[in-house]
């Protein structure tokens, strides 16, 4: 029988630290993520000294929580994966040099891991079966992007934000609103009991790359409206207000992402990252996909946002494919998805 391929995934690129045990790409032994949001809710948002010098407390005790919890030792693991970009640049720096340490300790292959396809893999966890080639959106509090997942380590963006990414536009209306961080759960909350036609915020559609969003005028709309209740005296419909805008930015994800499956004819489509964890955006792609004979996936809300278990399942294509890298590993904060040096 052929032996099971094990890796431990770290993540450190945000404001959750993250370890987890993955066989095969696909089941999870251990997946530990201590998160910073409270830490980082005073603010309103993630104060990068503050997560770096968090993911050095934190580093070691959750590494060695997800390798208890998977009923293992470290001498067990076939390689180290670990999450090298996109991210901030000194919470990146705590997860590498674990993974390095740990790496050269037990003379064991390191594989960097682009936090983009990470978020992509963690469709392979929930759903053993998918295979690509599928359309993903990937959507988080950093990124907006159509992805066409050609293979699992080939890529081709197909549109990308301009500006804010969908989650930023979650966060900082949140903030404006006084919903606290992280916006998007707290916006979801509030959209329940909201009418999502009260206000007509605007959809930017672009002629030259039909994929690609913009968030920064939607964004300024809806603060605009929110100062003009305020200015006037008025109590601010937050409500309405939530529910408005989270249906103006869920029909720009739902119809870029169909109009690419549909150019692309693939009758696959996948979602991923935090903004992925929305039910309104579930929802509505589902009624779509359904209507146009495809099928959608989607992780569980645990597997949406930041963890390492999707580290782990991304680094085990590379993994069969023996491509390591080397000891010099660093953090590149603007990793574009392709740059891996495949
Ligand atoms: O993937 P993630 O954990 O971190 C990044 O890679 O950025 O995504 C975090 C983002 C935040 O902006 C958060 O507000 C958003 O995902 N988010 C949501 C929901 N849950 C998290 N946005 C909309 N609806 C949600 N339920
Ligand atoms: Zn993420």
């Amino acid at each position: 029988m052929k032996k099971d391929i094990i890796l431990l995934g770290i993540e450190s690129s945000c404001d959750e630290t993250s370890a987890a045990v993955v066989t095969n790409g696909r089941r999870v032994l251990s997946n530990i993520i201590a998160t910073q949001v409270k830490l980082h809710a005073e603010y309103g948002g993630v104060v990068p000294e503050i997560a770096s010098r968090k993911h050095v407390e934190l580093i070691i005790p959750v590494i060695d929580k997800a390798i208890k919890e998977a009923g293992i030792t470290l001498n067990d693991v076939d390689a180290i994966s670990v999450t090298y970009g996109p991210g901030l640049v000194g919470t990146l720096l705590v997860g590498i040099s674990a993974a390095k340490a740990i790496a050269f300790s037990l003379d064991k292959p390191l594989i960097a891991v682009n936090h983009i396809e990470g978020h992509i893999a963690a469709n392979y966890i929930s759903s053993p079966e998918l295979e690509p080639p599928f359309i993903c959106l990937v959507a988080s509090g950093g990124h907006s992007h159509i992805v066409h997942v050609k293979g699992y380590r080939d890529f081709a963006v197909l549109g990308r934000t301009r500006d804010d990414a969908a989650g930023e536009a979650f966060d900082k209306i949140a903030r404006v609103l006084g919903l606290g961080y992280p916006g998007g759960p707290a916006i979801e909350k509030e959209a329940v009991s909201g009418n999502p036609e009260a206000f007509s915020f605007p959809r930017v559609k672009f002629s030259d790359v039909p994929y690609d969003f913009s968030f920064s005028g939607l964004k300024t709309a809806v603060i605009n409206t929110v100062h003009q209740f305020e200015q006037k005296r008025m109590p601010v419909p937050v409500a309405d207000i939530c529910a408005s805008f989270q249906n103006a930015v869920v029909d720009v994800l739902v119809g870029n992402t169909l109009s690419a499956a549909l150019e692309y004819k693939s009758n696959v489509i996948c979602i991923a990252g935090g903004v992925a964890a929305n039910s309104a955006l579930r929802k509505r792609m589902s009624e779509k996909c359904l209507k146009n004979g495809i099928s959608l996936y989607y992780p569980p809300v645990s597997l949406c946002t930041d963890n390492a278990a999707m580290v782990a399942s991304a680094a085990y294509f590379y993994y069969i494919d023996e491509k390591w890298s080397a000891n010099d590993l660093n953090a590149v904060p603007g990793l574009k998805l392709n740059e891996n040096g495949i």
